[in-house]
């Protein structure tokens, strides 16, 4: 989409769509008369049709004198933070879907009241930029959305050229969760644990330096003990990667922060196998690896002054005659024996040894995502993670920044008293518990072993990384690229 801003005034553009937002409370009608009266009498008798009155999410087409037609668009009375912004995400994905109604190409939105900011601008371009976001890989026909072309007025030039610094550093962003969705989107047969490390070599190739990549083979993973990652991957005809990013900081730094992300490209259940409603989505169990590629794909151009990792165990999660069997024992790179009696709780077992690694880089804090547990949804519903933390002020800033960012998620306790239930009798833990009961709860008290006390936080995205169905105007059925945003706005303050 190309979308740009500048000094201008709505009335005095054409395009086939012209963007009025307006507040609750405000009078539409005196409105027309001052600035469209040609309008007015006919916008008279709709606005009383459809009972408009600008309630946030309410709009009216008033179909075009000349070549235009105007869309107004009710944005509430809330006029600043989170409330605010995510009116002006949604709204922008209403505009996405009225166009394609419209069959409009051309859109131009009236940005001229000073409740407007650089933050308004890029609300409304993530919604306008997810909203437009379509996965035809697969289909011999790409339709693109039809809304094509967007342009924002500003009051004057000085406002005009922030906007246009908010929609470039937007528009980045809004790539990266776009691509981490294409990442998710993509059927498990072409999402290869291969096919997740060439994504990853790609964002290095395209990074001007900025980003590395090292790839761990199965005999690589091997030499370096990680008996848990590699017991999940031995049911697997493709061939497990591991693999690490990492951005060395353009600006001097003593910070180092670990991301982890769940790399499980398909997750049968291996010989715990799933029913098969529940295996019907499993292509999302690699979300967590999408959120830490995806995020690296926007380092060169943010360069964030903090040196970042991105580390992600990828394997599928297959029953074979060479799978991991319940009861069976494996050894974790740290030291650490796990008996497994669920092959279906795989994601703590490759994150164990993942987490491992993530400690011997020393690092200032490390965060995980991970499509972890089938408890986070019955505990928060789809659209929230859960977030477990040793740390108070990484899980304070985290909290925030998905705050920020529009994007759900909520504190789970670490409760001490729980660890006996992942102890085993014959083993030093165990991969289940044996109750059905806060079962986000123990999986994150298993992680918390391998994080060695560091700073850490565990974000159980299992929810909100995959739509079943539409959650908002702007994010569709499917990947949703969770996570992107929280961590760019988590990094600057970190
Ligand atoms: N990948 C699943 C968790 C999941 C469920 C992700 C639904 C997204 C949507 C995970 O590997 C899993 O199967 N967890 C089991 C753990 C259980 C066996 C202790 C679960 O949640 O049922
Ligand atoms: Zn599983
Ligand atoms: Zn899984």
């Amino acid at each position: 989409m190309d979308i740009s801003a500048r000094k201008s005034l709505l009335w005095e553009e054409t395009a086939d769509i012209l963007v009025l937002p307006f507040f609750e409370g405000g009078n539409l009608i005196h409105l027309l008369e001052r600035e469209a009266p040609s309008l007015a009498p006919r916008a008279k008798e709709m606005i009383k049709a459809h009972e408009f009155t600008g309630k946030k999410g309410q709009n009216l087409v008033l179909p075009g004198a000349g070549i235009s037609n105007l869309l107004v668009l009710g944005l509430g009375s809330e006029k600043r933070g989170p409330v605010f912004a995510e009116v002006l995400r949604e709204s922008a994905g209403q505009l996405v879907q009225i166009a394609e109604r419209l069959m409009a190409k051309s859109a131009v939105i009236d940005f001229r009241d000073r409740v407007f900011t650089p933050e308004s601008v890029q609300a409304f371009v993530t919604g306008l930029e997810l909203g437009a976001y379509r996965f035809h890989d697969f289909k011999k026909e790409k339709k693109e959305a039809k809304l094509q072309e967007v342009m924002i007025t500003a009051q004057d030039g000085l406002i005009a050229r922030s906007f246009t610094k908010a929609l470039e550093r937007t528009r980045v962003i809004n790539e990266a969760v776009n691509l981490a969705r294409t990442l998710v989107n993509t059927p498990a047969k072409d999402m290869t644990p291969e096919h997740l490390a060439k994504a990853a070599l790609e964002i290095a190739k395209s990074s001007e330096g900025k980003v590395k990549v090292k790839v761990l083979n199965r005999e690589a993973c091997a030499k370096k003990n990680m008996g848990a990652f590699l017991a999940v991957a031995q049911g697997a005809e493709h061939e497990p990667k591991f693999i690490h990013l990492s951005y060395i900081s353009p600006r001097p730094t003593k910070k180092t922060l670990v991301l982890v992300g769940k790399g499980v490209t398909f997750d049968s259940g291996g010989l715990s196998l799933k029913p098969a409603d529940a295996m019907m989505s499993m292509k999302c169990d690699m979300a967590g690896a999408a959120t830490v590629i995806g995020f690296f794909s926007l380092l060169n151009s943010l360069q964030p002054r903090v040196n970042i990792h991105g580390l992600v165990a990828a394997t599928e999660n297959m029953p074979s005659g060479k799978a991991i069997r319940p009861g069976d024992i494996v050894k974790v790179s740290n030291g650490a024996t796990v008996e497994i009696l669920n092959t279906d709780a795989e994601g703590r077992l490759t994150l164990a040894d993942a987490l491992t690694y993530a400690v011997k880089l020393e690092p200032t804090a490390i965060i995980d995502f991970a499509t972890l547990t089938g408890a986070v949804i019955v505990a928060l519903g789809e659209e929230i993670s859960g977030l477990m933390t040793n740390n108070k002020a990484l899980g304070k800033n985290l909290l925030e920044s998905a705050k920020d960012a529009g994007e759900k998620l909520w504190e789970l306790p670490l409760e001490p008293h729980y660890r006996d239930l992942i102890l085993s009798d014959v083993a030093d833990y165990k991969n289940i518990t044996g109750t059905r009961y806060g079962g986000s709860l123990t999986a994150g008290l298993f992680l918390q072993e391998f994080v060695a006390d560091l700073p850490w936080a565990h974000l159980d995205i299992a929810g909100p990384a995959y739509a079943e169905k539409p959650i908002t105007s702007y994010l569709a059925k499917g990947g949703t690229g969770y996570g992107i945003r929280t961590l760019v706005e988590f990094i600057e303050k970190f």
